[in-house]
């Protein structure tokens, strides 16, 4: 019995804890984000199809990056022939909100 709660308590814990992290991804990608690479992740932007952002919806796109590489871009940003693509978001983001920002990104691929 007391396992059995025990058991209980730790699972709804665990479903809070996880819920608030998409909550504060969700937060953060449509405040910082989705002006460039839309809502979505599909960069349907106007934003997005001046900078030629690619579409997270696509699977294809998604293998070709690596959860450390987007973490690195969301910290540090790009930059192409000197000028910046995408800002660098390390003074607005700690490394839990990217962590959860990287994981918001791959589940957005259909
Ligand atoms: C001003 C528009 C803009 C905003 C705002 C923006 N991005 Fe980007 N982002 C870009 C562009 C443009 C690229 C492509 C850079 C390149 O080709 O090297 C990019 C690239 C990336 C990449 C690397 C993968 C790729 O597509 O090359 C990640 C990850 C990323 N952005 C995440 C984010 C996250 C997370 C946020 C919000 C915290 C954000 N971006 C906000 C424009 C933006």
């Amino acid at each position: 019995m007391k396992k059995t709660l025990t058991t209980a308590l730790v699972g709804t814990a665990l479903l809070a804890a996880t819920s608030a992290f998409a909550a504060d991804a969700k937060e953060n990608w449509d405040q910082l984000c989705a002006k460039c690479h839309a809502a979505d992740g599909s960069g349907s932007t106007k934003m997005g199809k001046k900078l030629k952002v690619l579409d997270y919806t696509d699977a294809a796109v998604q293998a070709k990056f690596t959860d450390e590489h987007l973490a690195k871009v969301t910290l540090e940003g790009s930059t192409k022939d000197g000028k910046e693509l995408m800002k660098g978001f390390k003074d607005d983001l700690t490394p839990t909100d990217v962590t959860a920002l990287v994981a918001y990104i791959r589940q957005m691929k259909k």
